[in-house]
């Protein structure tokens, strides 16, 4: 296994090769990615964490140019997830900080790319300013269709699913809703993620293998694959190393080859 900060995939059936996909090759409509190692990138520098959160913002940007440049049309990425919360005051108020300035500095430039951003989780434990940034930034790109950006913030998976059923229930007990006749579809509907479709490949980074409580329902065929290197460090070479490892898995949805 080679050492975190190489980039190389892990659990891969066929030697990674480096590079791009190769041409024609099955590029995944949604890409999902958990976004970690940003503490051990500052700590390996001597520095605070702060330093690590604002270089995984630079791979943020990177990895944006790299979704657009391989035709990737969702891309959806784990900023701070509900559990964040629990951290050291300090770093709350700083990571805050970080997503203020970058919704206030960088939503122009996204919406000239043609990105269009939603937010993701539960908003209402953000203060109020940011509130009202995630949602004139929504409003400014919600005609853009070059790549849909999802971030998802103070997000967590089960609170999600049990929000959802939640609405379910009450949509029952005031006779708009059937349960005998709930589908799958029907409930993804109650989901925070109605209108985007399900994750083909989920990266995480940093060489730990887990989903971390992140679009748990959304991710039930998603390809996953974990990459051994730190947040800041990952960018366009990473991005598309991991594309041609997508390409190289079969994908049969439960189903027997045919
Ligand atoms: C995980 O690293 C990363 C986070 C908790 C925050 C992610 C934030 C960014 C990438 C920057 C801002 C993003 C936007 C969209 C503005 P960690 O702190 O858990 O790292 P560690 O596991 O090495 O301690």
């Amino acid at each position: 296994m080679s050492a975190v900060g190489k980039g190389a995939v892990r659990g891969a059936a066929v030697a990674p090769q480096s590079g791009e996909p190769a041409d024609g090759a099955p590029v995944p409509t949604h890409v999902a990615i958990i976004m970690d190692g940003n503490g051990r990138w500052a700590a390996a520098r001597g520095l605070p964490r702060i330093a690590g959160h604002r270089a995984g913002a630079q791979a943020v940007r990177r990895t944006i140019e790299a979704a657009i440049r391989h035709n990737v049309g969702w891309l959806t990425l784990y900023a701070f997830s509900s559990e964040n919360w629990r951290r050291p005051l300090a770093e709350v108020i700083d990571l805050t900080g970080l997503l203020r300035h970058y919704v206030r500095n960088e939503v122009a430039e996204l919406h000239e790319s043609g990105v269009r951003l939603r937010f993701i989780g539960d908003r209402a434990r953000f203060d109020p300013d940011i509130q009202d940034d995630l949602r004139r930034a929504e409003q400014k790109t919600e005609g853009n269709t070059r790549l849909n950006l999802t971030v998802a913030l103070s997000y967590g998976a089960r609170a999600e699913i049990v929000a959802a059923a939640r609405l379910v229930a009450e949509a029952a007990r005031a006779g708009t809703l059937d349960p005998a006749a709930l589908t799958e579809d029907g409930f993804a509907r109650y989901l925070n993620t109605d209108g985007i479709p399900d994750p083909d490949l989920i990266l995480r980074t940093s060489g730990e293998q887990r989903l971390s409580n992140f679009l748990l329902w959304q991710s039930a065929y998603a390809e996953l694959i974990f990459l051994d290197v730190l947040w800041p460090d990952f960018g366009a070479a990473q991005f598309a190393e991991a594309l041609a490892e997508f390409a190289r898995r079969e994908r049969r949805f439960g189903a027997r080859p045919g």
